[in-house]
């Protein structure tokens, strides 16, 4: 980071979410160049990350968006998203959830059953509108993730099992208004290995087989994200060759359109917290620090164990000490866990490491806490992007 960023970053007070406009650009641009020969269309898991700068970053590096939900809909059409570039999926919606994205004009929406298959035909059939849709099949992988983020494995709650293909052939036989495009496959979350994604892809292939036997054409295959990030300074990053050749073959043999969905992979290493140590003690002599940031900013280390690089801000010599860290709130799982840093001081700042994905978009405000600030790092300097919340957002909607 540049002597100047750093200098600002010492002014504003903390905690607050930091981006990196030019790194969000560049793993943008680094996973478009990867998949380029195989025509790929990429959508942004909105989910990752929702602030209308950050997704405008990303629309313009010509990306599109991958939404869970009306909210989020909502959000990527005031980022200047349209509705062509939307793609709705989930697990189950309610009726009133599509008929939302369907007036809106999304046009992709996957189903993870058949009853939600019927509920997408019955809602475009009731608003006269085509809309295109996607069965998400469940591979049974074990993507080799934390249990919390794998989708893929056979007990998961996600998609359809690959011995329902005769029902969705069925099912998609029936529509009118809505369009069977194609399949739809999810495997994880933070995967680092190539080989679960490869051995997805094949399980897509086997069942446009199966598809294509029974007269049904398939146009696209979306074979969702899942790409991981080193969180850990030891974590090698995932080698994608494996997998842009196993797309680029899955779309020769079938003639299909790739569509794929990342989150993490374009913003987690764009982003950081900035926290302050507002307190010191010692535990079974080793220093503990407590931070003004914790799991009301990062709830990750205390929902899957993640780790979460941290250094100090300014600080980066001196001997390096076994050290816990902790957030400030009453909960014991507000850790975030073992380091190994310099003696740091009440005062002293540190940088908290890939808080762009899931970080942001999962912060609560328990224990009464105010959502803090985010700034964005661009050319010119810092650039506030969302203000901290006020003492009113905590009973916003309240009827008293
Ligand atoms: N597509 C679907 C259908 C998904 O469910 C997800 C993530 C993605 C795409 C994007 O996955 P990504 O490329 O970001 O790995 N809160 C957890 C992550 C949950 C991911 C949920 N689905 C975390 O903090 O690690």
């Amino acid at each position: 980071m540049e002597q100047r960023i750093i200098d600002k970053l010492k002014e504003i007070k903390t905690p607050y979410y930091l981006y990196d406009r030019t790194i969000i650009e560049n793993n943008a641009e680094t996973l478009l160049g990867h998949f380029e020969r195989c025509g790929a269309k990429i959508f942004f898991a909105a989910k990752a990350n929702t602030a209308l700068y950050i997704l405008d970053i990303i629309k313009s590096q010509k990306l599109g968006a991958e939404v869970v939900s009306p909210g989020e809909i909502f959000v990527c059409l005031k980022a200047g998203f349209t509705p062509k570039q939307i793609l709705y999926n989930n697990i189950a919606r309610k009726a009133s959830d599509v008929m939302y994205a369907i007036r809106k004009g999304v046009l992709f929406y996957n189903f993870e059953a058949i009853d939600q298959a019927l509920v997408l035909e019955q809602c475009a059939k009731r608003l006269r509108k085509k809309i295109k849709v996607f069965a998400r099949i469940n591979p049974g992988i074990f993507p080799n993730t934390h249990p919390h983020l794998s989708t893929g494995a056979p007990s998961s709650k996600f998609g359809m099992e690959i011995n329902q293909l005769s029902e969705i052939v069925k099912v998609i036989k029936h529509f009118k208004y809505a369009e069977f495009v194609g399949l739809h496959s999810h495997i994880g979350s933070q995967i680092l290995s190539s080989t679960p994604f490869v051995k997805g892809v094949q399980k897509v292939s086997d069942s446009i087989g199966y598809l294509k036997s029974h007269q049904i054409a398939v146009e696209y295959v979306n074979l969702g994200g899942g790409f991981g990030v080193p969180y850990h300074p030891d974590e090698k990053p995932l080698n994608f060759r494996p997998i842009i050749s196993a797309c680029e073959k899955l779309a020769k043999a079938h003639g299909v359109k790739i569509f794929l969905e990342p989150g993490r992979f374009i913003v987690s290493n764009a982003g950081y917290i900035i926290s302050e140590v507002i307190s010191i003690k010692k535990r079974k002599g080793m220093p503990l620090y407590i931070l003004d940031a914790g799991m009301t900013e990062n709830p990750r280390p205390a929902l899957y164990k993640a780790y979460h690089h941290i250094e100090p801000l300014l600080k980066k010599t001196g001997s390096k000490k076994k050290t816990r860290i902790a957030g400030p709130l009453c909960e014991n799982t507000d850790e975030f866990g073992i380091y190994h840093l310099p003696e740091l001081r009440i005062g002293d700042r540190v940088l908290i490491h890939n808080c762009g994905a899931y970080t942001r978009t999962m912060a609560s405000n328990y224990n009464g806490r105010l959502l803090p600030p985010e700034y964005v790092i661009v050319k010119k300097g810092l650039r506030m992007i969302r203000k901290k919340q006020r003492f009113s957002s905590l009973i916003d909607n309240e009827v008293y």
